[in-house]
């Protein structure tokens, strides 16, 4: 345990009033009693749950669809998981301090906290409209996260990591970070004509800062970086991110500026036992991610939270902050770091960056109520972008829903418990071999577990439009395949048993699919799942292989259901 008055050094850059000692039982918070009741029951002793993240979002403007892409994301992988039996956890949640939300609340003369209310809220309503299986959700202003924020300070104090000096260099409020001399320029504002500074990173307006504050020692993490990095080359995804990640810390870093003076930023943590200061929002933010597993941990209860993060996924635009200073904070403590980032690319309008700040975006509650959530979902997980940006198209939303949805899955779903077909019957040949099959029943019949092995390994691999896509495949080849076979023009007796044969192995790929799906769409997979009767514990991923079922189908002749009805126009 430690002793408040080591950590208490001369770090003091004005002598505040009245030195508040930072006195906190940190082993006793509501947060780690919390964290361990959220952890499912059924993890074993000893084994973590896999935990996922979303980045905390800043509540100065609405969500928009770049938010729900990675929501759905985060979900998908999460719910992949589970399917695989896996006990797993996802934290979502606001970032609700610094400079940006100060100056939002004030631009529309709100007390902060209001604000950041309203915004949390609209935030939390996406994530349960769109069926995120959020756990936690976590907003930097609660209480916990708060004294976690703190503690962590006093131990990169405690070891040296924070030092108190003067700091010049150009702020962006809109990114919420320090550019120097070389990461910025300087021109001219087209629209007025007037000189104005640049970051040539993201285009946003810099403005000159002076201060006084708290630095990191973060050129003092190089080599233990590189040596992270090294012993774990896929900690970045995809591999060009981690390729520029690695290039930026070798070619040298600089100390960080971890606090703002507190007559210029109010709205945020203040370092503790110096109000003068207050912590830097990010800073303040990437905690969160060890705030929501139950940190500052009880001895022995590191793990059970969650952490290490299985996967942190996040935007391109904050690779920096989530691959190095991040990382970089941690192993400073010994703490392990997360274990994977997931970066993905942008969703635009016109090709250009959706984003708040410029207004280019769409309102995701409204897409929802016009396609649905799992349309959306499917769109979302489907056409984002992974490496590179994806245009956002109204056209392309219909377009799949017609072509894959209602056409392709609804469809092949129908034909298969048609009124002509026994399924039931179909499944009990299945299982007595009696068909002789042709080249293409054999492709037709290894479709299924070959896909799966497929699928599985991409979602491994964390490619997530490229699994949706393979999955799909198996409904536009059992398409192909059921309309070539026409089993409903074979209706003499001697032929039942062959239309028995092609109905049952469309049923199997759909049947797959339909298993696959769910993660994606749970709604409707949930849908083709019962219109074919598969039992409810036969729908995790053990199944998604031909055959392994034998005792779905029964009673589905004729069973039609519209599971996607035509979008009303
Ligand atoms: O950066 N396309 O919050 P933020 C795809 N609070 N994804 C997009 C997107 C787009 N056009 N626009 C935003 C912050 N996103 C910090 C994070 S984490 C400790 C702190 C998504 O509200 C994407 O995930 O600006 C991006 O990284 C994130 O929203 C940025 O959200
Ligand atoms: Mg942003």
């Amino acid at each position: 345990m430690m002793r408040p008055s080591l950590l208490i050094r001369q770090l003091r850059i004005r002598p505040a009033c009245s030195p508040r000692l930072f006195s906190v039982n940190r082993y006793s918070t509501a947060t780690s009693t919390a964290a361990a009741a959220q952890t499912p029951p059924t993890v074993p002793a000893g084994e973590k749950p896999y935990y996922i993240t979303t980045p905390i979002f800043y509540v100065n403007a609405a969500p928009h669809v770049g938010h729900l892409y990675t929501m759905v994301l985060t979900d998908v992988l999460k719910r992949w998981q589970q399917l695989h039996g896996r006990p797993a956890k996802m934290c979502t949640g606001t970032d609700e301090h610094g400079m940006k939300i100060q100056q939002a609340a004030a631009a529309a003369d709100m007390d902060p906290r209001t604000f950041c209310n309203t915004g949390a809220n609209s935030f939390k309503s996406l994530a349960n409209l769109s069926q995120c299986s959020w756990d936690t959700f976590i907003r930097t202003t609660d209480k916990e996260h708060h004294d976690a924020v703190q503690y962590f300070w006093q131990m990169l104090l405690q070891r040296d990591y924070i030092y108190a000096g003067k700091h010049e260099g150009w702020y962006s409020v809109g990114d919420e970070t320090f550019y120097t001399e070389g990461g910025v320029e300087h021109t001219l504002d087209p629209a007025t004509g007037r000189k104005i500074v640049l970051s040539k990173e993201t285009g946003r307006v810099v403005e000159w800062t002076s201060e006084t504050n708290y630095h990191f020692r973060l050129s003092a993490m190089k080599e233990k970086l590189l040596e992270f990095y090294k012993a774990n080359p896929e900690f970045v995804v995809p591999a060009a991110r981690y390729a520029d990640v690695v290039a930026a810390v070798e070619a040298g870093l600089d100390d960080l500026s971890v606090s703002r003076p507190r007559d210029r930023l109010t709205w945020g943590i203040p370092v503790p036992n110096d109000d003068t200061q207050t912590i830097y929002v990010w800073l303040d933010a990437l905690v969160n991610y060890i705030t929501a597993s139950g940190y500052p941990w009880t001895p022995g209860q590191e793990r059970s939270g969650g952490w290490p993060a299985d996967l942190h996924v996040v935007g391109k635009d904050i690779v920096k902050f989530h691959a190095i200073y991040w990382p970089a904070f941690l192993l400073a403590l010994d703490i392990p770091p997360p274990k994977q980032v997931l970066t993905h690319a942008h969703w635009t309008m016109n090709r250009k960056k959706m984003s708040k700040s410029d207004g280019n975006v769409v309102n995701p509650f409204y897409a929802i109520q016009r396609y649905g959530v799992d349309s959306m979902r499917f769109y979302m997980a489907r056409d984002g972008g992974i490496h590179d940006d994806g245009d956002y198209s109204n056209e392309h939303i219909v377009e799949r829903y017609r072509h894959e949805l209602q056409f392709g899955l609804g469809n092949l779903t129908n034909r298969v418990c048609g009124v002509n077909f026994d399924l039931d019957l179909a499944r009990a040949e299945a299982f007595t071999d009696v068909w002789t099959l042709s080249t293409r029943d054999q492709l037709m019949k290894a479709l299924p577990t070959t896909t799966a092995i497929d699928v599985a390994e991409q979602m491994a691999a964390l490619d997530v439009p490229t699994a949706v896509k393979t999955i799909m495949s198996i409904i536009h080849e059992t398409n192909k395949y059921i309309q070539h076979s026409a089993p409903w023009s074979l209706r003499k007796p001697e032929q039942k048993s062959e239309q028995n044969m092609v109905i049952f192995l469309s049923a199997e790929c759909v049947r797959v699919a339909g298993i696959m799906l769910q993660p994606f769409m749970p709604d409707k997979a949930k849908a083709v799942l019962d219109q074919l009767n598969v039992a409810p514990e036969k729908r995790s991923f053990d199944f998604a292989a031909y055959g392994k079922d034998d005792s779905y189908g029964v009673g589905t002749k004729g069973k039609k259901g519209l599971i996607f009805p035509p979008l009303s126009e």
